[in-house]
């Protein structure tokens, strides 16, 4: 039986769907074939694009958070000045590219196509038996739909399913439309899978918590900024490959690129209610207590939010600039590129409050 929403939000709106509803996409849309890979999501009559799996994902998460907006409770925000900025930024990778470097604008096209399709994993991810760790009920909300088509979702979206194309294909075929199936250099995944970082054993902030439980907080976390992110990525990649300048293919590698980008909106969207509704929510602890959820899901927000402001983004930089000064190099540049490369770049300075900051604690950035 399919639970209905609790009587004291009177909403009319669904806010129960079966795993095949999760995944269903709108019947009768003409398919996005992109570089000849057929992809998924397609065109209505008039033209526009619909993302897959929306038909009824679109409007429950809509449901899930006028639910939540009903009871009283914020819908967590990233703030968009948080976002460090792409590097090298949009007039950096034309200055390359016009100077025939390529190497480190195909290299870093093909590290976000890899890294879109690793996005399947989040299929994997364990779904503790939130209705015993959680005090409040849950029916009706995102949370208890992750496992019942809201990670299967995302997971395809990302690397594709079957015969149909995700974003991993689609900004390749973007990438091969625009720079007219370039050379793709051999060692992006060895390097991508040899940078470090995969392995490490989660820290455990709240060992209180159920170990399952925690690892799901703290997965939600990471994905949600990842995503929130990504749009410096998307913005970046559709300026550069819809500018007749550089790009092949102005018009058809920018559209997909703005395709992906809309598949993009339920991911952000989604997550965002999950840990809003663990937010507004009990936990409870494994010696018989209870925490609020905000404290835990502040704090993790707080932890991932700090590592990506701070030291990712300064390592990643470090790592592109060696890496393009050696294209440079083999591509027999002149000495002053890499100078007027430099000249080019977006000043960043993080934050220093991440919006999630402790109350009075000594981990993070100084207040
Ligand atoms: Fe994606
Ligand atoms: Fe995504």
């Amino acid at each position: 039986m399919m639970p209905l929403p609790s009587p004291e939000t009177s909403l009319a709106e669904r806010v129960a769907f079966s795993f095949d509803e999760i995944l269903a996409t709108d019947p009768g849309l003409e398919p996005l074939i992109a570089n000849g890979v057929r992809c998924h999501g397609g065109f209505d009559s008039a033209g526009a694009y619909h993302s897959p799996r929306t038909l009824h994902r679109a409007p429950a998460i809509r449901a899930w958070q006028a639910r939540l907006a009903a009871e009283g409770a914020d819908l967590v925000t990233i703030a968009r000045d948080l976002l460090p900025p792409q590097y090298p930024n949009v007039a950096q990778a034309k200055l390359l590219l016009r100077a025939g470097v390529r190497d480190p604008i195909v290299r870093a096209l093909t590290i976000i196509a890899i890294v879109e399709g690793f996005g399947a994993v989040i299929r994997d991810v364990r779904v503790p038996e939130l209705r015993a760790l959680v005090r409040e009920p849950i029916d009706g909300t995102a949370l208890a739909h992750l496992d019942r088509g809201l990670f299967e979702a995302h997971a395809r979206d990302e690397a594709g399913h079957r015969n149909e194309g995700g974003h991993k294909q689609m900004w390749e075929a973007a990438r091969d439309l625009a720079l007219e199936n370039p050379r793709v250099p051999t060692d992006v995944l060895m390097r991508i899978l040899g940078s470090g970082g995969r392995a490490v054993p989660r820290r455990r902030s709240f060992p209180q918590l159920d170990e399952t439980l925690e690892g799901l907080i703290s997965t939600l976390s990471n994905v949600l900024v990842i995503e929130v992110f990504a749009a410096g990525t998307f913005d970046w990649g559709d300026r550069l490959l819809s500018d007749p300048e550089v790009s092949a293919a102005p018009e058809h590698a920018g559209a997909m690129v703005r395709c992906i980008r809309s598949d993009e909106t339920p991911h952000v969207e989604y997550l965002r209610t999950a840990l809003s509704e663990l937010r507004a929510r009990t936990l409870r602890t494994v010696d018989g207590g209870t925490i609020s959820g905000k404290s835990v899901v502040d704090a993790l927000l707080h932890r991932t939010l700090y590592v990506l402001t701070t030291s990712r983004p300064r390592e990643q930089r470090a790592d592109t600039r060696t890496s393009v000064a050696h294209a440079m190099r083999g591509a027999g540049a002149p000495g002053r590129l890499l100078e007027e490369f430099d000249a080019l770049e977006t000043p960043f300075a993080p934050p220093t409050r991440t919006g999630f900051d402790p109350a009075s604690g000594t981990e993070g950035p100084a207040a």
